[in-house]
């Protein structure tokens, strides 16, 4: 009897205190015009709305861009009154708020409804000066982000960009500071285009990039031409600082027809050439983050919330050995290096969480012929980061609505991921029955994974 007693007791135990099923907090990701270009907050009364349906749905909060476009449209003089705003509707619906640092523009990629420009006095400088802009082999450039080749010259009429990024996100915190760590749970660092540390390698603007081309690097503003070449001295081979690989191919080149991607001899992506270049493209990438997720540290760090980054999830030609548009990108991810685990480990220094895209993409969705691997490139980041003990969080690329979305997401997220962003709020989401009831499914069983 008695032992029986324990037994049950023991087992009873183990199901009420032992058995902790994970519980995943859903944030949902505001329309990229919820401030108008004009700095007023678009359409208050139906977010108000929307806020109390995400609400009544369970979703944790909202994910708002803070255009560095909209806020900083005078040089060093910050009008935050519109995020302001919106952070009162956010609390009266009971809701936390997910802020990103958006130092980048609006209007060319995947999903963009509108554009929202760098600040003028930066297109101004730039109009003088194009080379504070990345730059591809045929002298395009590109006015998204501004190259990190200027994180530490001052052509910012005397600021480096380092600083301008300083700046803004000093103001951002004596202007939000009492509500950091308590409605405001996170603040998401912008590192480059769409908010992610990456190089514009594909670029959708002017047609140049077409799925599943493999890009350009993005190497040849003046500044980065310089720093290539005083690598390359300090490294005994200044015969390879002139440029990129002069055989990468073009946008929209398959890895087959270039050699540097392709296994054709010479001086391929695995030759000592390449690993050279390779090594310079993604450290100086590594390196811009490295400075203002540091930057970041020391502005955020006192306040109980997270800090992220963004990394894309650029899965087309995984499956090959070279990985082309990873590297172009500039992930030195190859099938010799994982491009990652030296991520993973920047933002360990920092204590940065690991964002990443693409949780609901699977990869049979995908042309075959493009070798996409959006699943393995998921396991990958997430193992890298785990390893490392930082912590990872998830969006949706794409707009979806469907079950088996939801269910990839949902299986990745039992693996132990932080949060999860949702892609994103709209009137397809909230209004239409059938989505809205397939997402609040979603966001219950995230809370019970
Ligand atoms: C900030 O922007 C709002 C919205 O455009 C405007 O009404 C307000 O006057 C601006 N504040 C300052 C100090 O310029
Ligand atoms: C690439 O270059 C290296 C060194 O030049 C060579 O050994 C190799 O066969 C080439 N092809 C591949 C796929 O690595
Ligand atoms: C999606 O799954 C939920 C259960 O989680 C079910 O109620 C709903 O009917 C499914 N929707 C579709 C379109 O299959
Ligand atoms: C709801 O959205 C689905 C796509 O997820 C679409 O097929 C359906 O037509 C929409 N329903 C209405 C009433 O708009």
């Amino acid at each position: 009897m008695k032992t029986w007693f324990f037994v049950f007791f023991f087992c009873f135990s183990i199901y009420t205190f032992g058995i902790k099923s994970t519980n995943v907090p859903v944030y949902v990701m505001l329309p990229l015009d919820t401030v108008n270009n004009d700095g007023t907050l678009n359409n208050p009364t139906q977010l108000a709305t929307w806020f109390q349906k995400l609400k009544s749905g369970n979703v944790e909060g909202v994910m708002t861009d803070v255009w560095w476009g909209i806020v900083e449209k005078e040089e060093k003089q910050y009008n935050w009154s519109a995020y302001q705003q919106l952070l009162t509707l956010v609390k009266n619906a009971g809701l936390k708020l997910q802020c990103v640092m958006s130092f980048h523009q609006c209007g060319i990629n995947v999903g963009d409804q509108c554009y929202i420009l760098l600040p003028p006095w930066v297109l101004s400088v730039g109009q003088s000066n194009p080379d504070i802009f990345y730059t591809d082999m045929h002298g395009h450039r590109d006015q998204e982000y501004l190259s990190l080749s200027i994180d530490n010259r001052a052509v910012l009429n005397g600021r480096t960009a380092i600083n301008v990024y300083q700046d803004f996100m000093t103001s951002f915190k004596n202007t939000f500071g009492s509500d950091l760590g308590s409605s405001i749970v996170e603040v998401q660092v912008g590192l480059g285009p769409s908010g992610e540390m990456r190089y514009p390698s594909y670029q959708l603007q002017d047609n140049l990039w077409q799925f599943p081309g493999i890009g350009e690097f993005q190497c040849y503003d003046k500044y980065m031409l310089s720093d290539l070449q005083n690598y390359a001295n300090e490294n005994g081979h200044s015969d390879w600082g002139h440029a990129g690989p002069n055989n990468a191919g073009t946008y929209n080149s398959l890895p087959s027809q270039t050699g540097f991607f392709s296994d054709n001899g010479g001086d391929n992506w695995s030759s000592a050439y390449g690993d050279f270049f390779l090594t310079w493209y993604t450290n100086v990438l590594i390196n811009h983050g490295d400075q203002i997720l540091g930057i970041a540290k020391n502005i955020f760090g006192s306040y109980n919330m997270r800090i992220a980054a963004k990394i894309s999830g650029v899965h087309w030609w995984y499956m090959t050995d070279s990985h082309a548009a990873e590297l172009t990108a500039g992930y030195y991810d190859t099938i010799n290096h994982d491009g990652y685990n030296d991520i993973a480990s920047m933002f360990k220094k920092h204590g940065v969480v690991f964002d990443f895209t693409c949780l609901e993409m699977s990869d049979s969705s995908q042309p075959s012929y493009a070798k996409c691997g959006p699943q393995e490139l998921v396991q990958l980041t997430l193992h890298d980061s785990l390893n490392h003990g930082v912590p990872y969080s998830g969006e949706n690329a794409l707009t979806c609505y469907d079950n088996d979305s939801y269910g990839r997401i949902e299986s990745v997220a039992r693996e132990g991921i932080t949060a999860f962003t949702y892609l994103r709020l709209s009137s397809d989401l909230v209004d239409n029955q059938s989505n809205w009831g397939n997402f609040v499914n979603f966001v219950n069983a995230m809370h019970n994974l």
